[in-house]
């Protein structure tokens, strides 16, 4: 997508000079726009713990480029236990987006068809690039079913403003690019459809009004910052035709665990007949998990909840909320029921949130689970 006309990924390999891997450091937006450069295992994992990077797609794009860093590392004579070490590591930055081990996975995969050093870290190299190309992908087509739906709403408002509701930053920040949430707005808007986006703050973290509202700005869409709980009053106002959030694991069944508080929003979007879609690449889906309630969620520390970020005179600072000694939980996701959402929206086309809506779509999974 665009920064300030200019196009970007949000991972790449440093042109001329791949053992360097570039991601853009995403604690410092809005304010500013900086690019890390990631040279080892150590620095993709604190990159992901950190969350100098973050979203689903993105940690599994990164975990993808982390383990062909961890093979230039790795020491020839003991390469497999070494990336058996690296694996874990990454595995266990953040425990909820499971695009992460599945990448990390598919990394140990391709590079075990191989036999020499060489061929392992060239491998590595191949697979990270698939990773992201196939996010970048997914996510594009996902944006053509999604611009189906918002197309018919405008119809049906006879051209008016279709206002979307998202939650969180399921944008082109969160993924390789485009976005799986936004994927279909951005579409929708390339084609004079006309909308507007109610961005969701997303307290503690706040990747709405940081991260959404800023790449919806770089792309020139008209949106509108809100605190946490305006949803459910704009949804009983008539003021939201459509949510839309993403996902960091979808279970086989159709549960969806995404930041902390999307739950709510499905409740307030049930409760007012408003559509409720969640986009996700078929990397976010567990086939192996079957019920919400198994799906980990990670818990941060308590000071994204007691201190808040933003620019002061020209830097970036954090300023205590709460008084400095009451106690903070800070639980980063939670899990909407399959019930309470109104499609699934997948590379592969929009679906059920179901065992038989999305083994529609995915029926090499039929076996699984
Ligand atoms: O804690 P984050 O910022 O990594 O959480 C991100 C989200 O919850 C997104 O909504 C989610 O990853 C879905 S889009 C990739």
């Amino acid at each position: 997508m665009n920064v300030n006309g200019r196009r970007y990924r949000t991972i790449w390999a440093r042109p001329g000079h791949d053992k360097v891997i570039q991601v853009i450091d995403q604690r410092q937006l809005p304010h500013k726009f900086v690019v890390e450069d990631l040279k080892s295992l150590d620095d993709v994992a604190r990159a992901i713990k950190e969350m100098h990077v973050r979203g689903a797609g993105l940690i599994g794009a990164a975990a993808g480029f982390g383990m062909y860093l961890a093979a230039l590392e790795a020491p020839k004579h003991r390469f497999d236990d070494f990336m058996l070490m690296a694996a874990e590591k990454l595995k266990g930055t953040r425990p909820t987006a499971v695009n992460l081990a599945v990448s990390v996975e598919r990394q140990l995969k391709a590079m075990a068809a191989v036999s020499s050093t060489g061929g392992k870290i060239s491998a590595a190299l191949e697979t990270a690039k698939e990773i992201a190309d196939e996010d970048s992908d997914y996510c594009m087509r996902i944006g053509e079913h999604g611009l189906k739906m918002i197309r018919d709403i405008s119809k049906k408002k006879k051209g008016k403003v279709v206002n979307i509701l998202t939650h969180c930053n399921a944008g082109w920040l969160a993924f390789v690019d485009y976005g799986s949430a936004t994927a279909p707005i951005y579409l929708a808007f390339g084609k004079g459809i006309k909308v507007h986006v109610w961005v969701d703050e997303t307290r503690p973290w706040n990747q709405g009004s940081r991260l959404t509202a800023w790449e919806l700005g770089q792309q020139g869409i008209p949106h509108t910052v809100i605190a946490d709980n305006t949803g459910g009053h704009l949804m009983q106002s008539g003021l939201v035709d459509l949510v839309i959030v993403g996902s960091d694991r979808t279970t086989r069944t159709g549960d969806v665990a995404n930041k902390i508080g999307t739950y709510l929003k499905a409740l307030a979007a049930k409760d007012n007949n408003v559509p409720f879609y969640v986009a996700l690449p078929s990397s976010s889906i567990d086939w192996n998990t079957r019920s919400g309630s198994d799906i980990p969620i990670e818990q941060r520390g308590e000071e994204e909840v007691k201190f808040a970020q933003g620019l002061s005179d020209g830097k970036i600072r954090k300023i205590l909320l709460t008084p400095s000694s009451s106690r903070a939980a800070n639980y980063g996701f939670d899990v909407t029921p399959a019930r309470l959402v109104t499609g699934l929206i997948t590379e592969r086309g929009i679906c059920q949130a179901s065992e038989k809506g999305i083994l529609k779509l995915f029926p090499e999974r039929g076996g699984n689970g």
